[in-house]
């Protein structure tokens, strides 16, 4: 039976898999490690994964979920201040605030909790929230949403500069509370944002800045502290976004961090928090842990960093030309949308999982394969790797 809404999008999905744009799922039968086993390919080397710190297989992690699920149980049974915070969550929260180097944090379900609750529960009519062009799609949408229920003014700055960042918030001068959104690590490119500037001009423009660090915590700065550390400016920044989903490899968990005074704010107001279950306790229990491992083993934030240099050094030395960078984020840009899918099938088919992302996800025409290192890569899976991105590369003429 048709009705409206099927009539329009069957067509659509034809057009996507005509196109060459439709995503197909790749089933996994074993954890997300360098190595994973896919369903009907056997083993595949995963250097699509932000499994960066190799934690969501580490037994530490698995054991301190299994031990709070005998604990506490499986759910939370509702929201937590209706049904009561269990004492794990307090002590994840805690872990998050020590790990950034805030006073307090809150936890959400995940970042994009975090990131959909910071904007539209802090900002009022009178305010203005400005974000980098490129920032991830759930600062984007937090943003859209906080104008739909609060009316603040909203922008959005030429990426990463900082001239055009100044001329607006001096435009917005009126504005009572102006909020400057960025990304530290940008997922797509893997750039760092330039957080000593950001810091130096929301300094002098009285504005709040707000750093979204889901693709630094656990990967940049000498103990994996984040954008802060790399730059040493840990406790310089007002609010912190990110997630234990990547590096920390817990679970799906986000946070945000900030003055004690912002997360209680956040506590009594923010909707994803008073509308939603908390998140279930075995996540809480392996997000902490992960945090605990990562504090006891900064050893495997260097070797992420080695890795990832040495990924990239090689890459070049085949003839790709990868966007420059020092993070574990190393894409290659192809052009169109169905090249970097056909380049992504063409490696898997080699056992290498490499994702090709196109529009609308990166601007019309940058369509790439992101390769990201993880800490757990050995030197033979990334050779491997290697001569499979030789194979393909020569086989599309790329180099
Ligand atoms: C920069 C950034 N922010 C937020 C998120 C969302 O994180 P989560 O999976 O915890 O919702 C992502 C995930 O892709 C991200 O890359």
């Amino acid at each position: 039976m048709s009705n409206p809404l099927e009539a329009r999008i069957a067509p659509q999905l034809e057009e996507f898999i005509r196109e060459g744009t439709y995503k197909r799922l790749n089933f996994l039968e074993s954890p997300q490690a360098a190595r994973v086993q896919m369903e009907g390919r056997g083993e595949v080397i995963i250097l699509s994964s932000n499994n960066y710190l190799g934690l969501a297989n580490e037994p530490s992690v698995v054991a301190a979920g299994k031990a709070a699920l005998d604990r506490f149980g499986a759910g939370t049974a509702s929201v937590r201040f209706i049904c009561g915070t269990f004492t794990i969550h307090r002590a994840l929260e805690a872990a998050c605030a020590r790990l950034v180097g805030t006073p307090a944090a809150l936890s959400f379900g995940s970042c994009w909790n975090a990131n959909e609750a910071v904007p539209g529960t802090l900002l009022t009519e009178h305010d203005l929230i400005i974000s980098d062009q490129l920032n991830h799609a759930s600062i984007i949408d937090g943003i859209r949403l906080a104008k739909a229920i609060t009316k603040c003014q909203t922008a959005v700055y030429q990426h990463g500069d900082l001239t055009d960042l100044d001329t607006k918030l001096t435009a917005a001068r009126d504005r009572r509370v102006r909020m400057v959104s960025t990304d530290g690590v940008f997922s797509m490119e893997g750039a760092i944002a330039k957080l000593p500037e950001l810091i130096e001009l929301c300094r002098r423009h009285e504005a709040v800045l707000v750093v979204d660090d889901s693709h630094a915590t656990g990967v940049l700065g000498k103990n994996g502290r984040g954008t802060a550390e790399h730059f040493g400016v840990v406790g310089e920044v007002d609010m912190i976004t990110s997630t234990l989903g990547k590096a920390l490899g817990g679970g799906a968990v986000g946070y945000e961090a900030a003055s004690a005074a912002v997360s209680d704010y956040l506590t009594q107001r923010a909707r994803p928090q008073l509308f939603s279950n908390a998140l279930p306790p075995t996540v809480a229990a392996s997000s902490l842990a992960s945090i605990e491992f990562l504090e006891a083993h900064p050893e495997r934030v260097a070797q992420l960093r080695d890795s990832a240099r040495y990924f990239r050094d090689q890459l070049l030395g085949l003839g790709f030309q990868p966007l420059p960078g020092e993070t574990p984020i190393i894409p290659v840009i192809l052009g169109e949308t169905a090249a970097a899918i056909r380049m992504s099938d063409l490696l898997l088919a080699e056992g290498v999982f490499v994702t090709g992302f196109g529009y609308p996800v990166v601007p019309q025409g940058q369509a790439r394969v992101r390769c990201q290192i993880s800490a757990t890569h050995t030197r033979d899976d990334l050779d491997q790797a290697l001569a499979a991105f030789r194979k393909i590369g020569r086989q599309l003429r790329l180099i």
